[in-house]
């Protein structure tokens, strides 16, 4: 009983977890800036129940996930970066929309932040939307431990509802001592699904025994997912309720109840669901995690407070949100590239062709885009393509491997137009394309920012291991 309220109180706690509100404290051409500072460090954080010991972390501001970032549409942040980890890092944008100098890309578009180091990131945020950050140098490891954050930019006029609730989502491979697995560049992650792990966590904790959400009879809650695994895919199952699917990728879509009633999210994906809680009061209602049907997950307890039901105001209120101010692709006179995604275990080519060549790290390269596996360090690399500055493309992706690679484009939103020739129902934009193994997806998109965008598996062992490329826009 003691764990169960310890539980709660976890959740409850994160659910209501503070935003950065600073008073503007700067201004640029005239305009306010918002500013906030992440320092990366080492810490400590009870991921798992109290009878097992606390796991060293690294983290944002001491917690994983780190503080949730929340802004406005249309504001200009100025986000200061200090390193105060054992190695170099530096801090992506996951899906905002930026300039590329501060994209966070180590080697590409800027030198990486040295241990003690500082870095000051500073942008406008054209688009409202569930975004999150992450490191980009040694992500496979330095993601893995903890380092990531939701980024919350705010509707100028959002749909009303009674709570707007972050869950990030990830998962940690520990010991039994509750320590990470020592084994970062595992061959057997590199080669296969990456390295899942063994320990869901919600907002930073383990909740699959007795953790809950609580939530009270008749109000509506908008609930932002965040997928910040380093490779677990997630397929969640609301049992007795009904979520309808408002955003991808913190990108408006018509509004729609989840595909056979499972949220799926890739690494790197999010989706914003507004919940209507229309349980009985006092019960409790599984969120299940079923994607991987051998180890079919409870992810948490929706459980409803004991207490009479609320009249929301916000019921009968319309959901869809406004769309971002996005250039709109022309598929037919778009052009068009045909992108091969090979390598992995089971696949032709490495029993064939073997290995082409090591990583920064010494390990071997797994996995080509159109031929080629780029290291981390890019090194001698040149970029896949060059695309002509507001032109319009169109990406048919083929997944010739085994595996799910879901495939995250920076700097630029794109549709998902069609999956195995046959065109998508939503049309949905996104910035990261869940790839099923052997299938076609097409995407669209306007290269309308400058600059030399990664376009990379968002499965970070998949990426370490030369799952990724650049396109230039020029
Ligand atoms: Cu979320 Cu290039 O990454
Ligand atoms: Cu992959």
């Amino acid at each position: 009983m003691a764990q169960r309220r310890e539980f709660l109180k976890a959740i409850g706690a994160l659910a209501a977890a503070p935003v950065m509100a600073h008073a503007p404290r700067a201004f640029a051409q005239g305009r306010p800036v918002r500013a906030a500072t992440l320092t990366a460090a080492p810490g400590r954080q009870q991921i798992v129940p109290p009878e097992y010991p606390a796991t060293d972390i690294w983290a944002f501001n001491g917690t994983a996930p780190g503080p949730e970032l929340r802004f406005r549409q249309g504001e200009r942040v100025r986000i200061a970066v200090k390193n105060s980890l054992p190695q170099d890092t530096t801090v992506h944008w996951h899906g905002v929309r930026l300039p590329n100098a501060m994209d966070g890309v180590p080697h590409v578009t800027q030198p990486p932040i040295a241990p003690g180091g500082e870095f000051v990131y500073e942008f406008d945020l054209p688009d409202a939307g569930t975004f999150w950050y992450h490191p980009h140098e040694k992500s496979h490891e330095q993601v893995g431990r903890g380092l990531y954050g939701a980024f919350v930019v705010a509707e100028r006029d959002p749909p009303p509802v009674d709570r707007d609730v972050t869950w990030v989502l990830s998962d940690f491979r520990l010991t039994p001592q509750a320590a990470h697995a020592a084994d970062w560049d595992s061959m057997f992650d590199m080669s296969h699904d990456g390295r899942v792990g063994n320990t869901v966590a919600v907002n930073g904790k383990f909740t699959a025994r007795d953790g809950a959400f609580e939530v009270t009879r008749g109000e509506r809650v908008r609930l932002r997912l965040v997928n910040a695994a380093v490779a677990r895919i997630f397929a969640l199952r609301f049992r007795d309720h009904a979520p309808v699917v408002i955003a991808n990728d913190g990108q408006p879509v018509t509004p729609h109840p989840p595909e056979n009633g499972l949220i799926v999210l890739g690494p790197g994906m999010r989706a914003d669901l507004i919940l209507d809680c229309r349980g009985e009061r006092g019960k409790r209602y599984e969120v299940a995690d079923e994607f991987y049907p051998r180890s079919r997950e409870r992810l948490l307890w929706l459980a409803y407070r004991d207490a009479p039901a609320i009249e929301s105001e916000s019921r009968d209120a319309p959901v869809a949100l406004k769309p971002n101010p996005l250039a709109e692709p022309d598929v037919a006179r778009a052009t068009r590239h045909e992108i091969l995604f090979e390598g992995g275990a089971m696949s032709p080519r490495m029993m064939g062709r073997g290995m082409a060549g090591m990583g920064a790290g010494g390990h071997p390269m797994l996995w080509f885009i159109n031929d080629r596996a780029v290291p981390d360090d890019h090194r001698a690399h040149e970029p896949m393509l060059d695309l002509k500055l507001g032109g319009h493309y169109v990406f048919a992706m083929r997944n010739d491997t085994a595996w799910y690679h879901p495939i995250h484009l920076h700097g630029l939103a794109f549709r998902i137009v069609a999956r195995n020739g046959q065109p998508t129902r939503w049309r949905e934009w996104a910035d990261t394309a869940l790839m099923a193994p052997r299938e076609r997806v097409d995407i669209a998109f306007v290269a309308d920012a400058p600059g030399t965008w990664m376009f990379h598996c968002h499965v970070l062992a998949h990426q370490h291991a030369g799952m990724m490329t650049t396109i230039r826009v020029a």
